[in-house]
Parts: C-alpha cells; structure tokens; sequence
C-alpha cells in the first residue's frame, strides 16, 4: 500500500468522528434553538442545596421555581426560564405558541430529546431506541408484518393539511367521568389535533367531549365494534400490546377474516370500515419512554410484566410532547374520593369498581402527570390530575 493510501485510510475513520461529533453537538443546539440556562449548577453555587435537585426520572425536583427566589431578581425564575419569556412574553393566549410544550418540557426535564414521529413509516428500521424491545416497548421480531402493513397503508403523516401546520395545538380527551357535564366541547373542537382514546363515543356526547376527532388511538381490545359508530375523517391509530395484535391489524388492514379470537383478553373488532390510507401505526417509543424514563416503572428486561405499561392516555400525551407546539388534556384524573363518582364519561359504571390494576400504576403514573401539570407543561383543562 501506498504511503497516501494509508494516510488516506486513517484520515477517514478520523473525519469521519469528527463530523459526527460536531454534527450531534449542533443537532443539540438547532433543535432547541437556545441553550438552556445550566439550571442545576446555577442553584448549587448559590451554596444553599447540596446535592442533586433532580428526581430519580431526572425531571427538576422543585416546580414551582421557589428555590431561585435566592437569587437576584433580574435572574430567571425556574417555572419562567429567561429564553421563554423573552420569547412567548408578547404572544396572547390564543396565538399558537410554537415549541411551547417542548421547551417547558426541557426546562424541568434536561434529557428531552424532541424528535420522535408519530407513526411509523416505511422507513421504521431507522428508530434505533425500538428496534431492541418486543412489543409492547418496540417492534423487534415484527419487522415483516410492519413492511406489509406499512406499504398498504402508504400514508405516514397526519395528512397535508395538519402536516403543514408551523404551529400544531393538541388535546388529548381523556374517558374519565371529569369530563361530565362540563360543556367543554365547543374548547376541545378549536384545537387543531383532537385525539381520542380506544372506544369513547362522541354521538351524544358533543357538549361535553366535541364533535372533532383527529385520531383515535386504539388497541384490538379497546377498538369501537360496532363499524357503524366510527367517525368519518379521522386515523385509525394502531398500538399493539403483544405480537398477536400486529396480526389483527394486518387482518384489518386487508380486510381478511378473523380467524378465532384466541390470546385476546376480551372479545375484539372484526371489522375496522377504514381505508387503509386512513390507519397508522403509533411510533411504539411512546410506550418505552412514559413507562422506562418518564414515570420509572420496572424495566423487566424489556417484557411486559406487573405494573409496567402506561396507560394509552399517557401514552398519547408522551406522543404529543413530541410532536404538538402545545398540549392539553381533558377527561384525566380519577377521583377516588369520591366512590359515587361516574369512572368514565359514558358509562354509570361507579369509581368504586375500579380494580386493582395489574398491567398498569395508576398512582406513580400520576406523579408523573401532576409534574407536566404543576411546571405547565400540559393544561390540565378539567383539572382532575
Ligand atoms: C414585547 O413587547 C415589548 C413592548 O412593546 C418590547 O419591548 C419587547 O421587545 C417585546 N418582546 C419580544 C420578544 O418581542
Ligand atoms: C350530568 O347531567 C345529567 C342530566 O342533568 C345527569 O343525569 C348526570 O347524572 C350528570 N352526570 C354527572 C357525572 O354529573
Ligand atoms: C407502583 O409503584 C410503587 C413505587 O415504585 C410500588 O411500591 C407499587 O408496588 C407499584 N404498584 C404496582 C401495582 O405495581
């Protein structure tokens, strides 16, 4: 070998680490487009705490910004980061303010890493952070029935119109019994992404939950039965739970007939009146990230076990921290005080029939909601978490 060749074999490997060392160090700062003020090393050269003030999750441990109340007043107050005021102070309450719900996310959570799409597309193999867990965590060992599915659908956004939105505002309608004669209908149906859980109905609920359906995000257990009770004009949103439920949505998606209803826990859809251009497949880190780095449940090797998965509401919020310029929530919290109290919006079953739960932590999931809500990460619009 020639004495430049092997100059040239060397230099490359070199360029080559460097590029990809000053590239990751840029992409940082281009997605956030400001650096952070150093929070946490602020605090501790005041003298006053010692030790870490983030939580076990790594979210900031004092919300409500009352430790900088030390420091002078012109420096920037924890729940009011300097960068946000500077850049939302002269927005009204009723402009979109674009990156809102990232920013304050990162302003109390410093690991937020924004980009994370909302659905697969045929592309997928790329998501490295889901390509090492099975379902429900990711989609190792479904590579080939997500290709299948993924080229029949051909769709992968939220459509032109939501897609070309610089600023997107989001609500999650949640099916708590909160969400009760409150006539916030006519609210939900002005944000542009209207997300809806499972089977919760609109018709004849319009007052209280509104007309708009943007999505509705849904496993094979949980999917509206009855063909004619699905809304027109919104995504069918898959998640799966468990290898078998791929199957179901392949089935679905071609329209096959559904050969038994075996390793369902309930009795399933048979039939989804959709095109396939109108279904999509949720991105399945949403799962990962609420369960592993946001509310700290038992990683069990990466399987489903006691207590591990996250409720779809928290996964549709994780989702839309993600992907929405601002968030909301409405229809979240149940009231265990109150026993009486109606558990879901449409149904008269009581609070008092909800059952320990196996799959999910209902309250240590609740502490992570109660952070979002306090550092006004997400609005809380029926005040239940
Ligand atoms: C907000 O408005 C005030 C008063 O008009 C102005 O001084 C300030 O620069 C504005 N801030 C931003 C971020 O535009
Ligand atoms: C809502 O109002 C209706 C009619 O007044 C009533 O029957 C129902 O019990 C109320 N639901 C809740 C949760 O308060
Ligand atoms: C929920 O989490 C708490 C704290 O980690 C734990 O003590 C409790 O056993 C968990 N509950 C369930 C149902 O897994």
């Amino acid at each position: 070998m020639k004495a430049t060749h092997k100059l040239l074999f060397v230099l490359c490997p070199m360029l080559v680490l460097v590029f990809i060392y000053y590239s990751s160090g840029k992409l940082h700062l281009r997605v956030w487009g400001q650096k952070q003020p150093p929070v946490s090393e602020e605090i501790v050269s005041v003298g006053r705490i010692v030790g870490s003030v983030f939580d076990q999750q790594g979210f900031l441990v004092n919300l409500d910004g009352k430790l900088m109340n030390t420091q002078a007043q012109s420096e920037p107050s924890l729940d009011r980061p300097l960068n946000l005021v500077y850049k939302y102070e002269n927005l009204t309450t009723t402009t979109c303010k674009p990156g809102y719900a990232a920013a304050k996310m990162t302003a109390i959570y410093p690991k937020f890493v924004q980009p994370a799409p909302m659905f697969l597309d045929r592309n997928f193999k790329r998501l490295a952070k889901v390509t090492n867990f099975v379902p429900p965590f990711g989609f190792k060992t479904q590579d080939r029935i997500i290709d299948t599915i993924l080229t029949a659908t051909k769709n992968y956004g939220l459509g032109p119109e939501l897609d070309s939105l610089s600023c997107k505002r989001c609500v999650i309608v949640g099916n708590g019994g909160i969400l009760a004669n409150k006539s916030l209908g006519s609210r939900i149906d002005e944000y542009d992404v209207v997300v809806r859980l499972n089977e919760a109905p609109v018709n004849g609920y319009t007052r209280d939950v509104g007309t708009k359906t943007t999505m509705r995000i849904t496993y094979p257990e949980g999917a509206i039965q009855k063909p004619e009770r699905y809304e027109k004009d919104s995504l069918f949103v898959f998640i799966a739970f468990k290898p078998l439920d791929f199957k179901w949505l392949r089935q679905m998606i071609f329209k096959e007939k559904l050969q038994g209803t075996e390793g369902f826990w309930k009795s399933v859809a048979r039939y989804v009146p959709r095109e396939p251009s109108e279904m999509r497949i949720l991105n399945p880190y949403f799962i990962q990230e609420a369960a592993f780095q946001f509310i700290g449940l038992p990683l069990n090797n990466g399987l489903m076990g006691k207590g591990n998965i996250p409720t779809l509401g928290t996964v549709a919020i994780t989702m839309a921290l993600h992907n929405c310029d601002e968030v909301a929530v409405a229809g979240f919290g149940y009231d265990m005080n109150t026993p009486h109290a109606p558990l879901h919006y449409y149904e008269t079953v009581k609070m008092s029939a909800i059952k320990e739960s196996w799959t999910h932590n209902i309250s240590k999931e609740k502490e992570f909601l109660q952070k979002l809500v306090r550092a006004d990460v997400i609005e809380d619009l029926t005040k239940g978490i």
